[in-house]
Order: structure tokens, then sequence, then C-alpha cells
């Protein structure tokens, strides 16, 4: 079962109008969710910034935030779904082609659920990555659909051989293509600020919190990528990577090709918050 059309049906059901505004302009948002054992993680952290992303590009939501609740948790349950992720996405609807909002835009929800496994692969053994051009728009607080330098970044990686790009602006380490990335020195935890520049990931979130917990000096600080390299561990947020150490980043080794203690110390801390 999915969501489709703001209803419930069956996939095979689901027709994607070639006018639909997601499918010509981008113009849309979108949310990924986690499901351990049956339950959503840091659902309403989500939702919330579902409703937000919708906000700032002027959506209005087709269905009320408690039907939407509803609905999402309903299809997680009716998918019989213990281990997976929800996809949620809004666009602005179908309209004849031209840039202008339509007059009476009806928004569109699409939702579906996916079984997978956890990346235990990436978490125990860290990931290499590279380094890239931060070439997005300055709106990257938005959780927008529009992911075309995300793609195309991400695909560079994989031609080489790596999980994730970092991206960097000018020379200052934004986030990952698809996570939010921090570097650990010391005593202290540092991961770019919440600004328009990148996504304010929730698992980022939760990492700040445990961090503070366990007594690290968290700083929500730009930092260059001569930092990034020569930092004592480094590891990328998401909710489908978790916390991912990193080993490498282009040619460079990170914390001798391992995942280092405070990192280790982070996920240990993380794996009590989701099950
Ligand atoms: N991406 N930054 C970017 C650009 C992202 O796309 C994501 C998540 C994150 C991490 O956010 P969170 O911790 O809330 O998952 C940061 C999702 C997983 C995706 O596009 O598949």
């Amino acid at each position: 079962m999915i969501i489709f059309q703001n209803r419930f049906m069956d996939r095979e059901e689901a027709k994607v109008d070639m006018e639909d505004r997601g499918y010509q302009f981008g113009d849309g948002v979108y949310e990924v969710f986690r499901i351990y054992d049956g339950a959503l993680f840091d659902f309403d952290n989500h939702l919330d910034r579902l409703v937000s992303s919708a906000q700032k590009i002027r959506i209005e939501l087709p269905l009320s935030l408690n039907e939407i609740k509803k609905m999402l948790m309903g299809l997680v349950k009716e998918n019989s779904l213990v281990n997976g992720t929800l996809y949620v996405q809004v666009t602005r609807g179908v309209a004849n082609r031209t840039h202008h909002f339509p007059e009476h835009p009806k928004a569109l929800l699409t939702a579906y659920t996916k079984q997978s496994e956890r990346p235990f692969e990436t978490t125990n053994k860290g990931i290499q990555t590279i380094l890239m051009d931060d070439i997005r728009w300055l709106r990257c607080d938005i959780k927008s659909i529009n992911l075309l330098p995300n793609v195309l970044a991400k695909q560079t990686a994989k031609e080489q051989g790596c999980k994730e790009a970092i991206f960097h602006r000018d020379g200052i380490v934004t986030e990952g293509s698809s996570s939010n990335v921090f570097i650990i020195n010391g005593n202290d935890l540092q991961t770019h600020p919440a600004n328009n520049l990148i996504l304010n990931g929730i698992t980022r979130r939760n990492i700040i919190g445990l961090a503070s917990g366990l007594g690290l000096n968290v700083k929500e600080k730009p930092y260059g990528v001569e930092d990034l390299l020569a930092s004592d561990e480094v590891f990328v947020t998401s909710t489908t990577l978790e916390v991912s150490p990193v080993i490498g980043i282009d040619s460079t080794v990170i914390a001798d090709g391992q995942p280092g203690p405070v990192t280790r110390k982070l996920q240990e801390r993380f794996e009590g918050r989701v099950l």
C-alpha cells in the first residue's frame, strides 16, 4: 500500500501526471523517516521539518498535520514495516506548465515505505569519501526535491569507490551530499551551523544532544577543508547512514583508517536512542 495524491492505494494504481509540478519543476519538498522495530524514529521532528520546508516554499499542505500524521502511521502499520524507511513528498500539484504558482494549487502528498536493513557495514567499518565543490543554491535548509547537485556528487563519489561526497563552499565544509558532517579534535565536536547553507539534520540534532551529555564541547561553527583533513576523527550523520565514521577523504587517511573512539561512543549512545 502507498499514499498517492493524498489517498491510500496500491502502487500499481499510481500514475504521475506529466504536468505535476514536482515532475516538471522540482517544485516540492520531501522527508525521509526511519522505522526501528516498527516505530517511527523522531517522528514529530521529521514532520515539523516537512511542514517548515513546505512553508518556506509556500506550499499549503493538502491535509491537516494530524491527518498526515495518522495516515503515515497507518501506512507503516498497514505495510507491517518493522525495519526500513518511509519516504514522503509533497508537490505543488498539477497545473498547466507555467513558472508562477497555479491560481488554485492543490498540493499532492505521496508516501511509501521500504523495508531495509540498518547500515551496519558502513557504521562498523567507516566510509571513504571525496571532497566536492558545493554548487547548490543558497537555501539548503529547505528539504527540496531539487537534488541534481546532490545526485551528481553522489554519483561521482560512487564512481571513485566512495560512499559520500563532502561539500565545501569556498573552502568551508558545509555538509555531505545526503548527510551532515562532524569533526572531532580532542574534546571538541564541531559541525557547520544550521543556517541556509545546510539541512539541519534530525540525526545531527540528536548527536548534538548526545554529545553534550557525554561532556563533549559542541561547536556549531564553520570550519575549513584543512581542519577537516587534519581532524582526529570525522563522521557523517543521516537517517539512512546513521552515524558513519569517515576513514578517508580523497587520498587523506582519517584516524588511521579506523572508526575513532569518540565516534564509537556517540554511536553507542545513538544506539540507545533508536532502540
Ligand atoms: N537525506 N543533509 C542533506 C543534504 C540530506 O539530504 C540529509 C538527509 C541530511 C541528514 O538529515 P537527517 O539526519 O534528517 O536524515 C543532511 C536523506 C536521508 C535523503 O535524502 O535520503
